[in-house]
């Protein structure tokens, strides 16, 4: 039932349930100690308070049974408690692979969201039901934090770094986005909607996008910005191979070993020469300042849509619609990094 003062926001997320019980459940054990903890203060000032005046207080050994009973019980629930959180965390925290992916940025004051189909919208969200969403996020300025009340997940926004959280709505209607995080005058007007539809509905509202996918615009800025002179797609050429290079683990010329994730392809960007791979020259200038964080996001999806090169002796699978897409689209975005690494599919 709805009410106008409701205690709790509508429960409209996978996970709202779980983070529901495992809070009340902390108020109800926390409360009902405090409740006996006080009750007994009040009970033995008075019970045993000092007469006469003279009279000198007995020091009493308590008995072991009594000590370990109040040493392990407490000890049980303590841990319980830890693991239940920590099995409802790891839910939280970890985005299921089929996940839709939708970008977010914070600015000082408002969200901007891009979908994989390069719609754009600005503190309003579209998402359909029953699906995981996963987003992807940084902020423009300051620290921001992208709360969901209904469906029970808030991620801080961070100017540096790319953050990620997910969630699966559970029913369809408009709910609360708010920013979480104090990040200056104007951040209680820091808020917006997310509207859960069915997936109909959704697919009609993400067909009136014109300005192309987010990977393909992704594709004009790569050469806006000329990636394509060093990036040819090329395994002789000046800047490693981009095609299959998200998720995949790179060696460095330090030695060491890092996986290509969002914060690596961010990094790769911004400052070149953190990390250089190894077999490379340390020679590609910085972007900071020129690529904006909605044109990294974009990169980003350029970089996730190209298809890694695939070995020929890969044995024979039927290939799922899924990848004939992904492949087709690689290609047809992508003429110049593409075509060179999938020579090795043609017959
Ligand atoms: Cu953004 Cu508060």
């Amino acid at each position: 039932m709805k009410s106008d003062f409701p205690l709790f926001p509508e429960q409209a997320s996978t996970v709202a349930g779980s983070v529901d019980t495992l809070y009340i459940t902390l108020v109800v054990v926390t409360g009902a100690v405090s409740l006996l903890i006080w009750i007994a203060v009040f009970y033995f000032a008075i019970k045993y308070r000092r007469r006469p005046d003279n009279e000198l207080a007995q020091e009493i050994e308590p008995p072991m049974a009594l000590e370990l009973a109040w040493t392990i019980i407490p000890g049980i629930i303590f841990i319980g408690i830890f693991v239940w959180g920590a099995w409802v965390f790891f839910r939280i925290q970890r985005p299921p692979d089929n996940a839709l992916e939708v970008y977010a940025t914070g600015r000082q004051w408002m969200w901007k969201f891009q979908h994989a189909t390069g719609q754009r919208e600005i503190n309003t969200l579209h998402v359909p039901v029953n699906r995981p969403v996963k987003i992807t996020m940084a902020s423009e300025d300051v620290v921001h934090s992208l709360w969901f009340p209904s469906f029970r997940v808030k991620r801080d926004v961070l100017p540096s770094r790319y953050a990620t959280m997910w969630f699966q709505a559970t029913k369809t209607g408009q709910f609360h986005i708010f920013c979480a995080e104090y990040c200056g005058t104007e951040h209680s007007k820091m808020i917006g909607s997310v509207i859960v539809m069915d997936p109909r509905e959704y697919q009609q509202w993400l067909a009136g996008g014109p300005e192309g996918s987010l990977a393909s615009q992704g594709e004009r800025v790569f050469q806006k910005f000329a990636c394509n002179t060093c990036h040819t797609g090329d395994a002789t050429a000046r800047g490693p191979v981009l095609a299959g290079l998200y998720g995949k683990q790179v060696m460095l010329t330090s030695g060491n070993v890092v996986v290509a994730d969002e914060n690596y392809i961010r990094e790769s960007i911004l400052n070149p020469q953190a990390k250089i791979a190894s077999g490379f020259q340390a020679i590609m200038p910085t972007f900071q300042g020129q690529v904006s964080e909605e044109d990294l996001l974009k990169l980003l999806a350029y970089l996730k849509s190209l298809t890694p090169p695939q070995p020929q002796s890969r044995p024979l699978a039927p290939e799922s619609p899924a990848s004939l897409i992904q492949s087709r689209g690689a290609r047809a975005t992508s003429p110049a990094t593409a075509s060179p690494v999938n020579q090795g599919n043609q017959p």
